[in-house]
């Protein structure tokens, strides 16, 4: 396939440099979305007059065709044009002939690819953003089942007070909510039009920018042609989107690795997210959650790298800015494939009810609580504190529970204790007291499903 750039120099360059040179294996990915910005532009030159009405509906419906041909499969990419751009404008003129050359007329290959890019980055924000909601959904479902079920809580992965397996979810859920949100909110910032500002200076012809971008769905036009053509502030914006969101699915996956150990019980994932050991028969490996959290670091790699191409760059276009595309569909490529293994995983998990309650019996977690019940009784917290370590330290040495002590015992600590204590302390009750806005008790986990549940209707 013959160069667009064929003119000064003749098009040959030498093989490696060529292939070097080369994107098509990467950016055919984009031929919709190439396609797509052409049949727009070419309306646009129509209705200005700067081609024919007839030729720009001859490159209309030839366009559509292109399109609807590489998606039935009757038309091939050729890997050996240069990119996408050259591949659709040299099938064009083959099927349209000479008025086929006029498309390019008012653009660069400067403009076009920070369209395609741009008319990407946007489907996939609102792409990843419907899986982060369906993720959501999944965890707010299981935490509705879920919203009476006593668990350890953990500070220092020590154990430190109950809470509710509910609340530990609504978490995660409310982490996700605003990973989603923050697509959103990226994609209000990329969602104007670049093209039209053609290499890098703009256009002498009476192009109407506005027309192009409205009828592509953008919500205006970018401002200056050098910044139109050099910016990629939205793949970078993206990419540390996505690398926060495989940073909370990393955080998640660790935890269900945790929990679906034999030393915690938790959890049982289902068979279906499990895989098994060639040699150790007792073995159910959490291989999906393993996965989730040794790719974050391949994302965390394509954001860097796309922070590390754009530094120091001078406007406008360079070469270097072809790199944009690995990275950027590698990070959407592998959050999407997490996000799909963990909506259905998250859906299908079952707790193991009575070993978070068992857990949760164990380790003083209720030792707050019993200083809080001789505060509310007019210790000083810091008294209080102090004597729950001195009881607390001496049941240990027993090997009892805070909740096993007689009576008697706890008068000889002090005088403030009564019956009413073994109330106090029970992991459930200590769980039912929480009720401060965002606290673990079952009402204000029910709140907080409320919030997500309203919060994604209206997203
Ligand atoms: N393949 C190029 C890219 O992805 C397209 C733009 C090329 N422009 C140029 N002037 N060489 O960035």
């Amino acid at each position: 396939m013959s160069k667009l750039w064929a003119g000064r120099a003749d098009g040959t360059i030498n093989e490696a440099a060529e292939a070097f040179n080369a994107s098509i294996t990467f950016d055919k990915r984009l031929y919709a979305e190439d396609i797509t910005g052409s049949i727009a532009h070419a309306a646009m030159l129509g209705k200005q007059g700067i081609i024919s009405a007839e030729e720009a509906e001859i490159l209309i419906t030839a366009l559509g065709g292109i399109l609807s041909d590489i998606e039935s499969g009757a038309l091939e990419i050729d890997l050996a044009a240069e990119d996408i751009h050259t591949f659709v404008e040299e099938t064009l003129v083959s099927r349209v002939g000479a008025v086929g050359k006029k498309l390019h007329t008012a653009r660069s290959r400067n403009d076009q690819v920070a369209l395609d890019m741009k008319l990407f980055a946007r489907k996939v924000a609102d792409e990843l953003k419907g899986k982060l909601l369906s993720l959501v959904t999944a965890l707010t479902d299981k935490a509705e089942t879920y919203k009476k079920t006593v668990m350890c809580g953990y500070t220092h992965l020590q154990r430190a007070q109950p809470i509710t397996f509910g609340q530990h979810l609504m978490a995660y859920a409310f982490m996700f909510l605003r990973d989603a949100d923050r697509l959103a909110d990226a994609k209000k910032r990329l969602n104007k039009s670049p093209i039209g500002a053609a290499a890098l200076a703009g256009t002498t012809y009476n192009t109407d920018r506005a027309y192009e971008a409205a009828a592509l769905g953008f919500d205006g036009v970018t401002e200056n042609s050098l910044d139109s053509v050099s910016d990629r502030d939205y793949v970078v914006e993206l990419l540390a989107d996505i690398s926060l969101l495989m940073t909370h699915l990393s955080r998640l996956s660790e935890e269900l690795v945790l929990w679906s150990s034999f030393e915690f019980k938790y959890i049982e994932l289902s068979d279906d997210f499990t895989t098994g050991s060639s040699i150790m028969p007792q073995k159910k490996n959490p291989d999906m959650a393993e996965l989730a959290r040794g790719k974050t670091g391949r994302v965390y790699g394509d954001l860097i790298a796309m922070l590390t191409v754009l530094k120091g760059l001078p406007l406008a276009y360079n070469k270097d800015m072809q790199e944009d595309k690995e990275s950027f569909f590698d990070a959407v490529d592998t959050a999407n494939a997490c996000l799909s293994v963990f909506i259905p995983m998250i859906a299908s998990l079952k707790a193991n009810e009575e070993n978070m309650l068992e857990a949760a019996k164990g380790g003083y977690i209720n030792a707050t609580d019993l200083a809080d019940y001789l505060t509310k009784k007019g210790l000083p917290f810091r008294e209080a504190y102090k004597l729950v370590g001195t009881i607390v330290r001496d049941a240990v040495t027993k090997k009892v529970g805070l909740e096993d002590i007689p009576l008697e015992t706890y008068k000889g600590y002090s005088d403030l204790f009564d019956a009413d204590l073994y109330d106090e302390i029970s992991v459930a009750n200590c769980v039912e007291k929480r009720t401060s806005y965002g606290g673990t008790a079952v009402s204000s986990v029910e709140t907080q499903i409320k919030i997500v549940r309203e919060t994604i209707t209206k997203a």
